[in-house]
This record gives structure tokens, sequence and C-alpha cells, in this order.
């Protein structure tokens, strides 16, 4: 049931770049899987290893993240997010124990254009999938960063809005798809629990001013959402864990 119905939307995706990029996806997550599936085993990705596939090497992601790579103009991720992966400042999000899948499709969208941020689609445009893939199993094996919310007054908003939505408005409950506990469901819906709560609301703003369009799920949601609500959700974001 489920392959066929694979097979039929393949086959209705004409584009070759499509084609390719759903490649590109399976691969990725089935790495994520391997990961995910025993988070303290140290064991290399490979049995996720698809033939003609280049190996996912967190090794080399690390020395990138850490270094950059001066010859083809790769900037040092660390600069800004921090060792690990734990930015120490709020404009800059928190990447350690993301799912892997979710940070490579972000690194694509920048490059792409679809997440439009001058500083990033600037990054991006300088790695090759590959070093987006290697860097994104190295980060999604680092330590959850966890945070606190800060505002008193709106954590009780914050939280019924995160488990329960706001029926009247027809906005679904966070927890629905981030999770309970927002460690999200690899590989589609990523880790929010813990993240600065300013990227966190300038991302649902980004989603609603139409300047982040690469989830058509999250346009319509924060679509529905007034400023003091995305403040209010962002802020309890921060302390979930
Ligand atoms: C000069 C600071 C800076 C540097 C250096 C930098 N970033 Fe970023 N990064 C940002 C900012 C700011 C954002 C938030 C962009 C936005 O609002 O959409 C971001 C967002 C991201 C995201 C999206 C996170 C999410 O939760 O969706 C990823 C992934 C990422 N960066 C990876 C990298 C990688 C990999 C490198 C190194 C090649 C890098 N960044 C270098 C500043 C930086
Ligand atoms: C139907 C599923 C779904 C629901 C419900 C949902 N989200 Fe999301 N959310 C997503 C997906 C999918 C993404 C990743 C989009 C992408 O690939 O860029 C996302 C991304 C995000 C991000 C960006 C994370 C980052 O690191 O940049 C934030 C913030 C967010 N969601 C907040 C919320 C809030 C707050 C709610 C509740 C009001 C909510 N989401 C409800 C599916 C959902």
């Amino acid at each position: 049931m489920r392959q066929t119905s694979q097979i039929s939307k393949l086959t209705s995706l004409r584009a070759g770049f499509a084609v390719l990029s759903i490649f590109a996806l399976i691969g990725v997550s089935g790495a994520a899987f391997a990961a995910d599936a025993a988070p303290m085993a140290a064991a290399p990705e490979a049995k996720a290893e698809v033939p003609g596939k280049p190996k996912v090497d967190p090794a080399a992601g690390e020395a990138l993240y850490s270094n950059g790579d001066a010859t083809r103009g790769v900037t040092a991720c660390i600069t800004c997010h921090g060792p690990k992966g734990q930015s120490a400042i709020g404009t800059w999000p928190k990447l350690s124990a993301q799912h892997a899948a979710y940070l490579t499709k972000q690194l694509k969208n920048f490059k792409e254009g679809t997440r439009a941020n001058p500083i990033m689609m600037g990054m991006a445009a300088t790695l090759t999938q590959e070093d987006m893939q290697n860097i994104s199993a190295f980060l999604s094996k680092q330590p959850i960063s966890q945070g606190v919310a800060q505002d008193k007054e709106t954590i009780a908003l914050g939280q019924s809005i995160y488990r329960g939505g706001i029926a009247a408005k027809g906005v679904p409950a966070c927890a629905a798809c981030h999770s309970p506990t927002g460690a999200g469901i690899p590989a589609q819906y990523p880790l929010l629990g813990g993240q600065w709560a300013e990227y966190s609301n300038a991302q649902l703003l980004a989603f609603r001013e139409g300047v982040r369009t690469n989830s058509s799920q999250m346009t319509t949601i924060a679509s529905k959402l007034s400023d003091k609500e995305m403040k209010a959700v962002a802020d309890y974001i921060a302390g979930l864990h």
C-alpha cells in the first residue's frame, strides 16, 4: 500500500531534480533513523548506506563545522552556532541534537532561497550536499541544550497554545507535530525544546510574513497567530524539555 502510493507519487513528479532530492532525503532519513534508534552507540552510520552514495561522515562534518575551509570559502559555523551547536546568543539558533534530515533540509533551503536569510544563504552557498549531510550528522549527535522560559506572565498562554492549540482560530496543538516534550518527530518535525525564544519567535514571524516559505504547514499555522501569541509560545518552548 505504502509502496504503491510512494511509486505513484514518484511518477507524478516529472522533474529529475525533484526525484533526485527524494533520493537525497531517503539517504538522510535512513542515517538519522539509525542514529536515533541507538543514541548511546558511537557506531558509524555506514549501515544505512545507499549504493552509489557517499558515506555520511560526521568527523568530516565536525572538522568543517569547527574550522571552516578557507580554500573553498566555507566559514566556521562554530563562530555563531557555538561549540557542539550550542549557541550563546538568541539570534543564532541552537543546532545541537537537532534531527539530521531537518538540518540538511534547512541548509538546502537556504541555498535554494526558499528560506531567505542573508547570512545563512551566503553560508549555505559554499556547501555541497555531502558537506550538509556530514555537518548535520555531527550536530544531531551533540547533547541537547536546555533553556528556561523568561516571562512568567505569558507561560500559561504559551503552554495552552503548545499543548492544545487555539480552537477558536483553528490553530492546532504544536505538540501534535513537535511532540509533548518538544523533541520533535524525526525526520520531518524538528526539535524545538530548549531553543532560544528570540529565534523561535523570529521564525514564526518569518513564516507569517512569507520570508520563510519552506513549510506550507507552518505558514498556515503562523498566519493565525498574533504577535502576543507567538511571543508567549516561543518563550514557553525555550523552557520545554
Ligand atoms: C555569522 C553567523 C553565522 C554563521 C557563521 C553560521 N550561521 Fe547558521 N544561522 C545563523 C543565523 C542568524 C540563523 C537564523 C537564520 C534565519 O533566521 O532564518 C542561522 C540558521 C542556521 C540553521 C537553521 C537552524 C534551524 O533550526 O532551522 C542551520 C542548519 C545553520 N544555520 C547551519 C549553519 C552551518 C552549517 C554553518 C557553517 C557552514 C553556519 N550555520 C554558519 C548565523 C550563522
Ligand atoms: C502539522 C504539523 C505541525 C504543527 C501542528 C506545528 N508545526 Fe511547527 N513545524 C512543522 C514542520 C514540518 C516544521 C519544519 C519546517 C521545515 O522543514 O522547514 C516546523 C517548524 C517549526 C519551527 C521552526 C524551527 C526551527 O528550528 O527553525 C517553529 C519555531 C515551529 N515549527 C513552531 C510551531 C508552533 C509554535 C506550533 C504551534 C502553534 C507548531 N509549530 C505547530 C510542523 C508543525
